[in-house]
């Protein structure tokens, strides 16, 4: 065992970075290999890695540009005095607005506290795209020496203050504003607010770790964690955005380099069963494979007799039929005893989702059911695995006849909460 943890992370090194859906897929979803080395780390089929990303490089340097900031100033923080650089490339969360910073805001557009009381003696500011020299100014010693653009905030005709109250007054608004919007975002919307490095830093969100769920099992692939990753791509506002961890695992990592900061994070419920005889079920559409690909790997080289029944779908089956071979050969060799493939958006064909199979194999999950199979549901939490939970509850309903009711005490109470096999890892 090892005492890594968010504070004192592993350098890791990435050893295998693939994409796992085809040129047919409009989505990014990757295989990672992260090597432990002597980190001494272990784990289990079911845990899942913690990666500490930083953002990317390119992100901080534009948003110090426009703050008008060397970079070198130093600021406290939750982890100590750090280089104002250091702190937006590692320390805090820069690619995606909070609430609490722009409500923070209000200080900024009262009269009384005009931004050159901050005495903020040099601002320049340069083209995102371009890198452009927008602004170059320095105080000049004079109390009343401002930037040519500035003029003072807070009156009635100042169009950053209106959509400021626009957005405190409005939650909805707000949400509309900080869905597809950054700092940089903020600083081209409000021109005239100026912030010493420590104002800016301390409305920032902490940088949080990100968790993912092991693709692999430790008996298999020893000292190798292996991952399978959504990359989280978008555009607001002319401007290429993406999700902090995935994009950068994806673009800012180098192969074979330790310097990924990970730790565990173990399971203690969503396991496999401790005897291997015991049949399982398992649904994992898209990234929610990856638990299972674990699982599989394990009980293949455990050499468990219980029965394996695996729900996968995606959008299509040429573009993101992740792990394909491996599953078509399992399939070949009886360990996978079934294999139920839903394709969303197979051209001309009706949308089908997992629980649309589950719905046709409702007789035979019954079966497995009554018999003391597991079932295990693991991805998207908001809609996918509400709606396995439901066609659940209706499969025991129907098929054990019973009332609704007494359905969803079986499904929440009886395999859920006192038996423990029914298993969710959801995100
Ligand atoms: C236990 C657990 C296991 C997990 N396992 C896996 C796994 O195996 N594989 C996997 O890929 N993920 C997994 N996740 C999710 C993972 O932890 C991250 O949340 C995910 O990768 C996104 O991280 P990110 O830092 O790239 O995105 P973030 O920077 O956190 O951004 C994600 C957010 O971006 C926003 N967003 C998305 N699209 C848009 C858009 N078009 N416009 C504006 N905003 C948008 C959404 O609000 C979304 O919540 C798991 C999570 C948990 C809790
Ligand atoms: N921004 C991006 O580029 C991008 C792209 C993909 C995923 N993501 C995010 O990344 C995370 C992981 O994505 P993922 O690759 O694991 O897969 P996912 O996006 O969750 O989708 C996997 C499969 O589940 C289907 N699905 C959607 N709603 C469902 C429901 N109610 N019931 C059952 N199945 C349903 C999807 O179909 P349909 O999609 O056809 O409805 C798709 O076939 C998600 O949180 C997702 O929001 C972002």
């Amino acid at each position: 065992m090892s005492d890594w943890s968010s504070k004192n992370p592993y350098k890791a090194e990435l050893t295998e970075n693939y994409c796992l859906t085809t040129e047919y897929s409009n989505k990014e979803t990757r295989h990672f290999s992260v090597a432990l080395g002597d980190s001494g780390l272990e784990y289990k089929a079911g845990d899942a890695l913690a990666i500490i990303p930083h953002n990317p490089p390119e992100l901080v340097a534009d948003l110090l540009a426009l703050l008008g900031f060397s970079g070198d100033e130093a600021v406290e923080t939750h982890l100590g005095e750090q280089e104002v650089g250091h702190a937006l490339l590692h320390t805090y969360e820069i690619h995606r607005l909070n609430k609490k910073f722009i409500k923070g805001l209000e200080p900024k557009f009262d009269s009384s506290a005009r931004p050159v009381d901050v005495r903020l003696v040099g601002r320049s500011r340069a083209a995102v795209s371009s890198g452009e020299a927008i602004q170059q100014w320095h105080w000049s010693g004079e109390d009343e020496d401002f930037p040519a653009d500035f003029h003072p905030v807070g009156g009635a005709l100042d169009p950053s203050y209106t959509l400021w109250s626009s957005l405190v007054e409005d939650d909805e608004a707000m949400e509309n504003y900080i869905w597809s919007r950054d700092y940089i975002d903020l600083l081209g919307d409000f021109p005239h607010l100026l912030f010493t490095p420590l104002e800016f830093v301390s409305g920032l969100d902490r940088l949080k770790p990100r968790l993912y769920s092991i693709a692999s099992s430790p008996d298999a692939h020893p000292g190798i964690v292996e991952l399978t990753v959504a990359i989280v791509r978008y555009e607001h506002h002319d401007r290429a955005r993406g999700g902090l961890c995935t994009v950068y695992l994806a673009d800012h990592t180098e192969l074979n380099t330790p310097d990924i900061p990970v730790f565990m994070s173990p399971t203690r419920s969503f396991v496999l069963p401790e005897d291997g005889d015991v049949d399982i079920i398992m649904v994992g559409p898209g990234t929610g494979i990856a638990p299972f690909r674990a699982y599989l790997e394990q009980r293949e080289i455990d050499g468990a007799k219980g029965h394996n029944w695996l729900f996968f779908g995606d959008r299509t089956e040429k573009g993101e039929f992740l792990y394909r071979e491996q599953l078509q050969h399992w399939l070949k060799t009886g360990h996978l005893t079934q294999l139920d493939l839903a394709w969303s958006r197979e051209p001309d064909k009706p949308k089908v989702y997992v629980q649309h199979l589950m719905q046709k194999h409702a007789a035979e999950i019954w079966v497995w059911i009554e018999s003391g199979a597991y079932f295990y549901v693991c991805g998207d939490k908001n809609y996918m695995a509400k709606d396995v939970h439901q066609t659940l509850i209706d499969i025991v309903e129907e098929y054990g006849e019973m009332s609704a009711d007494d359905a969803k005490q079986f499904v929440e109470v009886g395999m859920m909460k006192e038996e423990k096999r029914y298993l969710r890892d959801v995100y």
